[in-house]
């Protein structure tokens, strides 16, 4: 089975882990902790970063410590993979969920002003597969309408918007660095920020609400969302190379979008915007119905290939769907029915590229309509 994605390891990972093992730190304290912290926040333009056990809690600190809670609305997009969704419920608060555009798959600018109430408290933009949203349109509407705005950059580190590195816009952005991301730490996240009251809530809540001056003296309800001094290790060594992966990453999309972008006019490879400059993270096409979509994705599965459906739109989801009416989310619905993502890992052959859109366009010329 070519796998949808594999972890590459071949750095300074062993090393540097095996220093944890060796020096018994292998908890969340230790060098490597402060050194991954600051040099993944230098390498996104920011100055400070909170490091944290999954992208999942990085979220949620962020939402509590802008001191979002029950009352509040939380601005989102429909089209994103749950996690900031549910982070927003979490916090007592409500999501209000927008639909996506056509083309970025971001959250729609021209959606937002329309759903703002004096119960907006944030809003979560998410940079999706790779590709950035319309950063400089959406903070002129929330700059202008005072409105905090959280990146979820999970998908998308290092990517650009109109020459700006993506989660250096807003006032907090967060990175998963699970298994199947451009880098990992196994599980892992961070959150990043320009602002030393940020930081110094995001420490606490993290650690308990334990007070930053006085130890095992508690200020706040907090948690714990550390990561470990190993899972830095691993971060560092991959943030050394990152440069390397995004540019082989980006060699991968090269040769799939070739192929299949020219290739057929029965499915479209996902498209890049003049403001963008994306990196590759899942290789992604998407036919011309749902039934399409499915069939292939079994034809890739019988021939020894993992392709995976998109995820569903947040509002067709059991937590979310009450009330829901699928004509306020068309472009969600339509492209996360359509679309399939196709293998993209680091260690992928140039030959196992051609052996996957062999295969598609075959597929594509005998059953596109
Ligand atoms: C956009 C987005 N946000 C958040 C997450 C959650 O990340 P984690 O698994 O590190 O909690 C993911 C994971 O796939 C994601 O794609």
């Amino acid at each position: 089975m070519i796998p949808i994605f594999e972890p590459k390891f071949d750095g300074n990972e062993r090393e540097y882990l095996m220093s944890c093992i060796d020096s018994g730190w292998i908890s969340s304290q230790g060098k490597f902790i402060e050194q991954f912290e600051s040099s993944f926040a230098a390498q996104s333009d920011m100055p400070i970063g909170v490091a944290t056990s999954n992208c999942t809690t990085a979220l949620h600190l962020a939402l509590v410590s802008l001191g979002i809670g029950p009352g509040d609305e939380v601005i989102c997009p429909d089209l994103t993979f749950i996690a900031p969704i549910n982070m927003v419920a979490l916090c007592g608060a409500t999501p209000v969920l927008i639909d996506i555009e056509s083309d970025s798959w971001a959250i729609d600018p021209d959606l937002i002003e329309a759903r703002i109430t004096e119960k907006t408290k944030a809003l979560i933009v998410v940079h999706p597969f790779g590709h950035t949203a319309d950063m400089t349109r959406i903070m002129e509407i929330c700059d202008r309408r005072s409105i905090p705005v959280i990146e979820d950059v999970a998908e998308a580190p290092r990517a650009l918007c109109n020459g700006q590195v993506a989660g250096s816009f807003g006032v907090m952005s967060c990175y998963s660095f699970f298994a199947n991301k451009i880098m990992t730490t196994g599980e892992g996240g961070i959150v990043l920020t320009k602002d030393p009251d940020l930081e110094t809530r995001l420490r606490t809540y993290r650690d308990h609400g334990m007070s930053r001056e006085k130890r095992y003296f508690h200020i706040v309800a907090g948690y714990n969302y550390r990561m470990t001094n190993m899972q830095a290790a691993v971060g560092l060594a991959q943030l050394e190379r990152l440069d390397d992966i995004l540019m082989c990453r980006h060699a991968q999309d090269m040769q799939y979008r070739n192929r299949l972008a020219a290739g057929s006019s029965h499915l479209t490879y996902r498209p890049v915007l003049g403001y963008c400059q994306p990196v590759h993270w899942l290789a992604t096409i998407t036919l011309q119905n749902a039934e399409q979509r499915t069939a292939l994705l079994t034809h890739l599965s019988d021939n020894g290939i993992d392709g995976r459906q998109m995820v569903f739109p947040v509002l067709e989801t059991v937590p979310y769907v009450h009330g829901a009416r699928p004509e306020d989310y068309p472009v969600a619905t339509s492209i996360s029915h359509r679309s399939l993502h196709l293998p993209s890992g680091t260690g992928l052959s140039e030959a196992q590229v051609d052996e996957i859109c062999d295969l598609v366009l075959e597929w594509v010329t005998a059953h596109g309509e």
